[in-house]
């Protein structure tokens, strides 16, 4: 079948449907195993000692009082563990010598009969350090900011457009503001779990992860193993927000230890404390916009600068101004991406990477330069709509940020905003509303296969190694196999959640139902063009995603508009969020509960942002010291009110055969931009560094 013919629309019934998860029932039941709820015989638990310094050498390790008390089974250290046959990721390259490249870095474990046993034999491990000067000391101005080869997900580090310092200095209007977003954790529910057996030369994992497949293949050359030599089994994974989406030295530890203590299972779960170390953060950003335009608010120029963190033993560039090139149809653009090397955890994928932090700075800077052309912000970013993507100059696949716009601005009452700042007044408190744009790449990664084959009991047996983090990829799949067979939900079995099923690419980029979907939808093809619409018991069929040809044709982007309502307390500063619309442009929507559920779930994640989380990084010792809930506030029920997710009723033919564009990330971005917008519209006071405290808010 040719791609193209792959890309075929699919005739939907099932999809579009509302139907509950199908996963539901076993989660509320408890019937559901996570990572770390697998029964086996015989476990031993793993308790990790960390480095307690930010940079330097370990010279000795004592481990005898450790090893004394009754229940311990094994300690390992950089002088007794298993050699690892990779050194790329240094990230992952665990008790291999005695350096030490940042704060809470693993230095050792403990394996015991029980997990109390092994924490409290672990705090008797006693470790000397040769301690160097550390530096974790993130400013802009410092001189060794340097311009990495390329930042996440392969997008060039810098791009120039036009000439936009020319254009700047001629504008009519300016903004030229700077805007700042603190290092920020992921902090799923499920902290990072990994269970692990070694037998006979193969791994069996039970892991918390967003790819079963992507996982095992990045551990197996760090172990020297073929990647079939390691069973990833991950059924249900209790969120992961990008820091389940790559492998981190939690997997790497508990594989040693399963090594020291061959054919005995081996537990390890991370602490949340331990969390805010080890499982990767969004970068702190500072980021100057400069926009300029002529006094009806059309774009000449738009410039973003921006300074972010990596660590010094492993490179990490969040894309924080890549979402600036496509927004708005300026004839001048450019962006820049400088990184400083620190002392530091390793920052990793946090839901939107780029886009998440970005939009915050453009979106803030897009309502100020409407300010300052007396324009509606809506009106501003329809008058800057971009007819093709102005970086590359292909056409969009579908672009309708102002039919989002303009749905949201009917369902929120814009119209009858008055644009004036600080001018309602209720109970005390000031009341101002916001809008701000999203956007998010749709991105397809090559190389999913499913299986398809006919059972007896009349069901069509589906399987392939994806995994469903929470978002509903158990329920989304199967309304995809559905109707890609032609039959109801009823008859699909969907197995994933396994390496023993055919690979599948990682849960990432709101990639996962482009790229698993297709290959489904590919599978199904190939099994009615091999086996008709009367199959017989055992037929079966596989195929991989197809390439789309579309993809180089077309830019792939999917766009929304956040509307927030706010009241800040007129007294003490307090923020409230009393209505919040997000107003989705996304290809077709598989499953319009679960759907809504991500984008609630984002905008929640967005409000979070805009309002409390903030990681705090102790620069003098190298230690993030907000590591709790306590500490790290996240958004909880009370915060949120009416909220609600709606889009536009589409499919993209060009994206691919169900029309969909994928959903996991857009919710998040621009969130906190359209609430700091509505922060302004109560008060008069412009936030640009989140999150937006009552400090900021009191005259
Ligand atoms: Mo998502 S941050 O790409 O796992």
């Amino acid at each position: 079948m040719s791609a193209d013919a792959s890309n075929a629309p699919l005739r939907t019934r099932s999809i579009g449907q509302p139907l509950a998860r199908l996963d539901g029932r076993a989660k509320v039941t408890g019937a559901a195993r996570y990572a770390w709820e697998h029964e086996l015989a015989d476990a031993l638990y793993v308790y990790p000692v960390q480095a307690a310094i930010a940079r330097g050498s370990v010279v000795s390790v004592d481990i005898e009082a450790t090893r004394a008390v009754a229940g311990v089974v094994a300690v390992i250290t950089h002088e007794n563990a298993a050699k690892l046959q990779s050194d790329e990721n240094k990230e992952l390259w665990i008790l291999q010598s005695a350096g030490i490249g940042f704060r809470g870095q693993f230095i050792g474990a403990v394996i015991a009969e029980s997990l109390e046993i092994a924490r409290h034999a672990a705090d008797l491990v006693r470790v000397r350090y040769d301690e160097q000067l550390h530096d974790a000391d993130f400013r802009s101005d410092r001189d060794d900011l340097y311009a990495p080869e390329k930042v996440n997900a392969g997008y060039p580090t810098d791009t120039a457009k036009g000439d936009a310092e020319a254009a700047l200095r001629t504008a009519e209007v300016v903004v030229d503001q700077t805007y700042t977003t603190p290092m920020e954790h992921n902090n799923p529910m499920e902290t990072h779990t990994t269970v692990a057996v070694w037998d006979d030369g193969h791994f069996t994992l039970y892991d918390s992860t967003q790819g079963a497949h992507s996982l095992r293949k990045t551990l197996a050359p760090l172990f020297g193993l073929d990647a079939d030599a390691i069973r990833v089994i991950a059924p249900h994974i209790g969120g992961g927000f990008g820091s389940k989406g790559t492998a981190h030295a939690h997997d790497v530890l508990a594989c040693l230890a399963a090594q020291a203590v061959p054919g005995r299972p081996v537990k390890l779960t991370l602490t949340r404390q331990q969390m805010f170390q080890l499982v990767g953060y969004r970068t702190p950003t500072i980021q100057r916009i400069r926009l300029g335009a002529n006094r009806h608010g059309r774009l000449a120029a738009i410039s973003h600068d921006v300074i972010e963190q990596t660590s010094r033993i492993k490179e990490f560039a969040e894309q924080t101004a890549v979402p600036t090139r496509i927004m708005y149809a300026a004839p001048n653009c450019r962006t820049t991406h400088r990184l400083v090397k620190l002392d530091v955890p390793v920052p990793s994928w946090m839901r939107a990477p780029g886009e998440t932090p970005g939009m915050f700075a453009l979106e803030t800077a897009m309502d100020e330069l409407a300010i300052a052309c007396q324009l509606d912000p809506i009106e501003l970013r329809v008058r800057n709509d971009a007819e093709k993507d102005p970086e590359s100059g292909k056409p969009w696949s579908h672009r309708d940020l102002v039919g989002c716009l303009r749905k949201g601005a009917r369902h929120f009452d814009w119209d009858r905003r008055n644009p004036a700042p600080r001018a309602r007044l209720r109970d005390g408190w000031l009341v101002g509303t916001g809008v701000a744009a999203a956007t998010y790449p749709r991105y397809r990664m090559p190389g999913s296969v499913a299986m398809i084959r006919y059972e007896s009991d009349g069901r069509y047996v589906v399987r392939m190694g994806a995994v469903d983090i929470g978002t509903g990829t158990w329920t989304a799949l199967t309304q995809i196999a559905a109707d890609a067979l032609d039959c109801p939900v009823g008859a699909i079995a969907l197995d994933i959640g396994d390496t023993h099923f055919p690979n599948a690419t990682v849960e990432g980029g709101s990639s996962g139902i482009s790229s698993w979907g297709t290959a489904i939808v590919a599978a199904a093809r190939a099994f009615r063009d091999k086996h008709g619409a009367n199959p017989e018991v055992g037929s079966e069929a596989s195929a991989a995603s197809p390439d789309n040809p579309e993809e180089e044709r077309f830019a792939m982007h999917s766009f929304g508009a956040h509307f927030a309502e706010v009241a800040v307390n007129a007294a003490t500063g307090e923020v409230r969020v009393p209505r919040m619309l997000g107003v989705f442009s996304v290809g077709r929507i598989i499953n319009p509960r679960t759907a809504r559920s991500q984008f609630i779930g984002g905008m929640t994640m967005g409000l979070s942002m805009a309002l409390h989380e903030r990681s705090v990084m102790d620069a003098r010792f190298g230690e993030v010291v907000t590591h709790d809930f306590a500490e790290y506030h996240i958004a909880a029920h009370a915060d949120v009110e009416d909220i609600d997710a709606i889009w536009l009723d589409e499919s993209d033919p060009h994206s691919n055969a169900m029309g969909s564009r994928g959903i996991g990330e857009i919710g998040i971005v621009g969130v906190a931009a359209a609430i700091g917008n509505a922060v302004w519209h109560a008060t008069g006071i412009r936030v640009r560094d989140l999150p937006i405290t009552p400090d900021n808010l009191l005259a």
